[in-house]
């Protein structure tokens, strides 16, 4: 018991040492606090101006690199534009705003010979392209419109009736343009889109290469004619099976011939490639083949038709075709590549790209007074007669 209180009262003693050590050394600790304190301040007061210095240093040199990435992603930008303007920028508005379904007749027998190479050459660059045949072939994009006992030369007029037919049911919608071309028929689509720029898809128009028959003015079938949206709607759902306007498909009369008559009797106006661009009187769809033009005395004994066909004066040789031209018919396959190569792969060294800015719009009033003839659409007419061609 004693033992346990002598216990209690060291413990107590000791407690009471330890508060009076603790009350002695209270000053020295003030003082260590602060200088603590201000060591640890001036520490962070350094660090903070260190730091601040140094951020300030980052913010400029970040803003000195960023204003140079932006220089030159800017610059670049602009270079690559530069580069691409009236090439590509032109070419992507062109393709966007004027969209072409290419319909290109032929047959079973030259998928392989010549549509083929329509497809590997100009084909390709149409919004749209399909074949016309009378039997399917999906690599190709071919479509049998008639069957083989009727796909014939002699009912070519059918044939082209109803591919309108097929591709107004499916396709109608999404094109502003509708080709027709043939199998050996070379499109440069580029130039077609850009001519065609001009005019509204909903006017009632089509292009190609005049000719004048039995008081009937018709395109060239082989040239390859385009019709407006509107003019292809009208053709097919109001002159087709209607005799008074379209001449029957049962009598073997040309395709371009019945198609003209078919057109310009639903109201579409006919207008000669010659007249595409506005800018210039030079022909831009052949119903021949380029060399043909180039050797006059070729052409004279062997293509007099042209002469007597055509209701305006026939060019020959460099002077024959406009610069935007746009098709020519007769291209065997190794013409078409020939073509290809001189139009999209050869260079002159040098030669100075010309600009090509893009034509003014023409509303149908305009379309109207510049080529209108004595079938306007607006008055009552009477049907141009179709004849037999003898
Ligand atoms: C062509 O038109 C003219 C004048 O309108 C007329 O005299 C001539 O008989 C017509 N020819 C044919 C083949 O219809
Ligand atoms: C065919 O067209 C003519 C001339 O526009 C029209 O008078 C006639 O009613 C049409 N026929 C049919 C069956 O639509
Ligand atoms: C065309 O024929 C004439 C006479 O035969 C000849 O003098 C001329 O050189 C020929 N022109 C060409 C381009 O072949
Ligand atoms: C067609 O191109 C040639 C060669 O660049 C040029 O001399 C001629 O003037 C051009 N024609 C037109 C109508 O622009
Ligand atoms: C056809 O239209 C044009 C322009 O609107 C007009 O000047 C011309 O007199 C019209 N022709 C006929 C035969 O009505």
């Amino acid at each position: 018991m004693n033992r346990l209180l002598e216990l209690q009262r060291v413990c107590a003693t000791a407690n009471k040492d330890a508060k009076s050590t603790e009350k002695s050394l209270l000053p020295f600790r003030k003082q260590l606090q602060f200088l603590y304190g201000y060591v640890l301040g001036f520490l962070m007061a350094l660090t903070t101006l260190l730091c601040y210095d140094r951020f300030l240093l980052q913010t400029a040199q970040l803003r000195q690199h960023s204003t140079a990435t932006e220089n030159w992603q800017t610059g670049y930008q602009t270079a690559l534009q530069q580069l691409k303007s009236d090439a590509n920028t032109l070419q992507q508005q062109l393709a966007a705003e004027v969209r072409v379904l290419c319909m290109v007749l032929t047959t079973p027998a030259q998928h392989e010979t010549r549509a083929a190479h329509v497809k590997a050459t100009w084909g390709k660059r149409c919004t749209r392209l399909i074949f016309l045949s009378s039997a399917a072939d999906v690599e190709l994009g071919a479509v049998p419109v008639v069957d083989s006992a009727t796909d014939k030369y002699e009912l070519l007029w059918h044939k082209v009736q109803q591919g309108f037919r097929y591709v107004y049911a499916r396709y109608y919608a999404d094109y502003d343009w509708f080709l027709k071309a043939d199998d050996d028929t070379y499109v440069i689509m580029e130039n077609l889109r850009y001519s065609l720029y001009a005019y509204d898809p909903e006017t009632p128009v089509f292009f190609g290469y005049e000719l004048l028959q039995l008081n009937v003015t018709y395109m060239s079938g082989g040239a390859g004619y385009v019709l407006s949206k509107e003019a292809f709607s009208r053709v097919v759902t109001t002159g087709f099976n209607n005799e008074t306007l379209c001449p029957p498909t049962k009598y073997a009369l040309p395709e371009d011939y019945c198609m003209s008559i078919c057109l310009q009797n639903v109201g579409a106006l006919p207008v000669d490639g010659r007249f595409i661009r506005s800018s210039e009187n030079k022909q831009t769809f052949f119903p021949l083949q380029l060399t043909d033009f180039m050797d006059s005395n070729e052409t004279l004994s062997s293509g007099d038709w042209i002469d007597r066909l055509t209701p305006y004066t026939v060019d020959w040789g460099l002077n024959c075709c406009s610069n935007y031209s746009i098709s020519f018919h007769y291209t065997d396959p190794a013409i078409m590549y020939l073509y290809e190569f001189f139009i999209y792969h050869l260079r002159a060294v040098g030669l100075p790209q010309p600009r090509d800015p893009l034509p003014d719009k023409i509303d149908y009033a305009e379309l109207l007074s510049r080529f209108s003839n004595e079938r306007n659409t607006t008055d009552p007419w009477m049907p141009i007669k179709w004849v037999q061609v003898p």
